[in-house]
């Protein structure tokens, strides 16, 4: 499965079966997830077999409620927004990598508790999120579509119109999970054909880790080979 593809069916599930994730699944999680600690400066570590950060006690609302999970990636980064960026980014290429694998997935910022014994976090550094992982008991629903391509792309060039491959990154953008599917980014085509993606004020939070997650979709669906002009 390539990564455009694994864009078009991955959708957030938060009920999974009680089934291992499986000791090759695992291996390939360890060496993609220390690619990224490594080029982004993360601190991702994957956490297996810990199944209190989802047993909780509090009944969430139909939002946010989990099940059956006890594998999650630890989204821990340096502290603030360029980190946060970065985490999602990073996470993000993760969350293609487990669809690819046949493993479902969900971000989760809010609704889980901390279990700190499970992963370390080092001075510098805070746990933005989880990254819920195992084998759906479905494979989720496409989220609704807020926003369309109108919304969120900018024409700031002299052409009257958009490229295709800068059309098929903003759709692939739009594909990307955003905490309580906010959609609250912009993609800025300029003059030179550098390409400026912007976080919009969000009361909820999360618009840089969502950024760095639209961000990793556009580059797969604008065409990395051809794309490199998205800065982090
Ligand atoms: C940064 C971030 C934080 C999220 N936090 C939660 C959460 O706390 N609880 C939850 O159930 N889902 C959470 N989600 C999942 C979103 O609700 C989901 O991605 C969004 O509704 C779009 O749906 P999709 O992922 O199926 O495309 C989060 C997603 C992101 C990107």
């Amino acid at each position: 499965m390539t990564e455009i593809e694994a864009i078009k069916v991955r959708h957030s599930v938060r009920k999974y079966l009680d089934k291992p994730i499986g000791a090759e699944n695992i291996e390939a999680i360890q060496e993609c997830m220390a690619l990224c600690n490594r080029e982004g400066g993360l601190h991702f570590q994957l956490v297996t077999d810990e199944p209190k950060a989802f047993r909780n006690g509090v009944d969430w609302p139909k939002y946010g409620k989990f099940e059956g999970v006890s594998n999650y990636i630890a989204v821990v980064a340096p502290k603030g927004s360029g980190g946060s960026e970065v985490a999602g980014y990073y996470g993000e290429k993760l969350v293609l990598l487990l669809q690819a694998l046949g493993l479902n997935s969900c971000w989760v910022g809010g609704t889980f508790k901390k279990v700190k014994e499970a992963y370390s976090v080092e001075q510098g550094e805070e746990l933005k999120a989880v990254i819920a992982v195992g084998y759906g008991k479905t494979q989720g629903v496409q989220h609704p579509q807020k926003k369309t391509v109108a919304d969120v792309a900018v024409n700031k060039s002299s052409a009257a119109s958009f490229p295709d491959w800068f059309l098929n990154g903003v759709e692939a953008a739009l594909l990307a999970p955003t905490a309580v599917n906010q959609q609250r980014f912009k993609f800025v085509l300029h003059e030179d054909g550098r390409v400026e993606a912007q976080a919009k004020f969000s009361i909820i939070g999360y618009a840089h880790l969502d950024l760095g997650i639209a961000k990793y979709h556009f580059e797969v669906g604008a065409g990395k080979e051809i794309f490199d002009r998205t800065s982090l």
